[in-house]
């Protein structure tokens, strides 16, 4: 391949050849008549290695908490407040309100819960009742939970409502999401109350309440409200998951980024806390993204989500180095002890230790996890290089196929530590992503691979979602140039999720509330330069008359204004557009639009029957 050489103007060139995906990317110049040729061999392509496009899953943003993980409510065991808590009395039950004043009711937390982890539960002291001297308000008294920012109830669908309940006298509770009443003569034990509500109508600002008009003293603890049409039945939101599944990821690091090393180590995320019964889950503080979590999206559950949408999954472990403090490495046995336990959790045999807590969790055989990496982001820490190698030599020896991923970056000289990935991540403005283009171009061959496992433009280029920022997707097909293909391995945009009421980090790939979705350009992928490009192709090394008009495409991804952003009112104001390639050829002359991302796809002829079923059986753009 070769291309004239003057800035401005990216095009992606995708062949489909023999039996799997070979890719060409292609940056190209343009002269001043705006005017550029590019020269495709496609007798030269180069397989993309399979693993190249995936996503990288932080809890940031209220991405998993609020977010992805489908529970509605929010401080379920009244525990956490949105920036405190933990396990002391009294507690911060927020964003619990009470329902009533203080001479009909007196609410406080204690530590009578039955869960031995989770020792906080709250009590309501009715001073009212339905009659008498003391009568209780129209609606009775209690306390009301208004979710992550509200509610999204939608009319016709199920909630499973769950709470437990302990009271030394009969009660009288009324739950609404909808409503129901409930009725209990003996609740002197803890007591497990599980109900179906369908919602009657549609409230995207829903809440939760429990209500008495009943004199007494009521403890109420671990309240969850989930829809039941999750994810496969899996708890992940489902138009949240669907996102995802639509991109097609190959891996999916998790949990973190910062959330795995902590502000403190006291806080950061810890596997063994974070698996088992929802209701045992102590929760944490991220105190680097400052919020509570409450852990229902655990460890378990990352890895179940990876198997649901066909990615691998990549577990990101701390390595006894937060922010602040860091584990000597003569002490760090224990945390080596604990990554061995949570990869024999996810791949251990049903039988072994930590395998048949998976099992028992529902998911008997192994998950497919092939890489972990050892910490995020503390190469220069002091205790880094001596942690990782007991991190290292322990998982080798023990698990001698794992891939892992060190925190060093290998791309401009050879680590000094043995390794199969490095971890790469670059926050740039756009300008200097894109004089990157070559930043793999010289690193050694022989060495571990790149794991680019965060990349953005940010600043002001970026915003929280412009397409000028999000030219940077356009680095990710620059590394398919046959300089860079055997090198990079893996990329992932980061972050990926933002909840729009607690926006920590911008910009993000997808945009969401309580009821609604988007992703920005940066989801969708968009290139720059302010001039419409007129291109000549011309493709060497295929047969002739071997591309083929009717299966061929041109997909454009632009926006008139880079300073367009998509939002929950127009959530495809930028967004991709496909349509048939009508002059499909081995010679084409084809217009670049301004600010604009295109993608050729060509059919060639070898490949037209395997296409046409796929074509038939999945795009609507041939079905017609
Ligand atoms: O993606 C946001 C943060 O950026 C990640 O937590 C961290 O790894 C990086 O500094």
């Amino acid at each position: 391949m070769a291309a004239t050489k003057v800035p401005y103007g990216v095009i992606l060139l995708c062949f489909f050849l023999g039996t799997c995906l070979l890719s060409q990317c292609f940056a190209i110049g343009v002269d001043a008549n705006q005017t550029a040729r590019l020269f495709v061999n496609a007798s030269q392509t180069r397989p993309i290695p399979d693993t190249l496009f995936g996503i990288f899953f932080e809890e940031i943003n209220h991405a998993g908490a609020g977010g992805l993980w489908a529970e509605l409510v929010s401080n379920r065991a009244f525990i956490s407040g949105f920036e405190a808590g933990g396990q002391n009395i009294p507690s911060n039950i927020d964003p619990w309100s009470i329902i009533g004043d203080e001479s009909s009711l007196i609410v406080s937390t204690d530590r009578s819960s039955c869960f031995e982890r989770n020792k906080i539960a709250l009590r309501m002291e009715v001073l009212c009742d339905s009659q008498g001297s003391k009568v209780c308000p129209t609606g009775g008294v209690g306390v009301y939970n208004p979710g992550f920012w509200g509610m999204d109830i939608k009319q016709g669908k199920t909630y499973k409502i769950v709470f437990y309940i302990r009271s030394l006298g009969s009660v009288n509770l009324s739950l609404s999401l909808t409503s129901l009443e409930l009725l209990h003569s003996d609740v002197s034990n803890w007591t497990k109350v599980e109900s179906l509500l369908e919602a009657k109508e549609t409230n995207h600002n829903a809440r939760l309440q429990l209500t008495t008009t009943k004199k007494g003293v009521i403890w109420i603890d671990q309240v969850s409200a989930m829809p039941l049409d999750t994810h496969k039945g899996h708890g992940f939101r489902n138009e949240l998951v669907q996102m995802l599944v639509d991109i097609k990821p190959r891996f999916l690091r998790f949990p973190g980024g910062c959330f795995v090393e902590g502000e403190w180590l006291r806080n950061a995320f810890r596997w063994k806390e974070s698996i088992g019964p929802w209701e045992e889950r102590p929760g944490h503080f991220g105190d680097v993204w400052m919020y509570w979590t409450d852990d229902g999206i655990g460890y378990y559950e990352f890895l179940q989500l990876s198997e649901d949408i066909g990615a691998l999954p990549i577990w990101v472990f701390n390595n006894g180095i937060s922010h602040q403090d860091q584990v000597d490495t003569s002490s760090v046995l224990p945390f080596v002890q604990e990554a061995l336990d949570g990869i024999e959790f996810a791949r251990g045999d049903p039988n072994s230790t930590w395998g048949s807590v998976r099992a028992a969790m529902g998911h008997p055989k192994p998950f497919d996890l092939r890489y972990v990496a050892i910490g995020n982001e503390d190469c220069g820490k002091k205790n880094y290089r001596g942690n990782y190698l007991k991190f290292y030599e322990a998982i080798k020896l023990a698990y001698p196929d794992i891939g892992m991923i060190s925190n060093c970056d290998g791309s401009s000289h050879q680590l000094d530590h043995p390794a199969e990935f490095y971890d790469f991540h670059v926050y740039t403005s756009a300008s200097s992503l894109f004089s990157m283009a070559h930043q793999f171009d010289h690193t050694s061959r022989d060495g571990p691979k790149a794991f680019v496992s965060e990349y953005a433009v940010t600043g002001k280029d970026a915003g929280t979602g412009k397409p000028f920022g999000s030219t940077c997707r356009s680095w990710v097909p620059s590394w398919s140039r046959k300089e860079q293909v055997d090198v990079v391995s893996m990329a992932s945009y980061a972050p990926l999720f933002v909840n729009s009421n607690d926006r920590r980090w911008n910009p993000d790939a997808i945009v969401f509330n309580s009821s609604h979705v988007y992703g920005t350009p940066s989801y969708w992928v968009v290139n720059f330069g302010n001039n419409s490009v007129k291109l000549k192709i011309s493709v060497d090394g295929l047969d002739p008359n071997s591309i083929k008009l009717s299966g061929s495409t041109k997909t454009v991804l632009t926006s008139s204004n880079l300073m367009d952003e998509n939002s929950f009112k127009e959530p495809n104001k930028v967004v991709p557009n496909r349509i048939l390639l009508e002059n499909a050829d081995k010679d084409m002359d084809v217009v670049i639009s301004p600010h604009s991302f295109t993608s050729f796809d060509l059919l060639k002829e070898s490949n037209l029957s395997r296409w046409k079923k796929l074509i038939h059986s999945q795009d609507p753009l041939f079905k017609k």
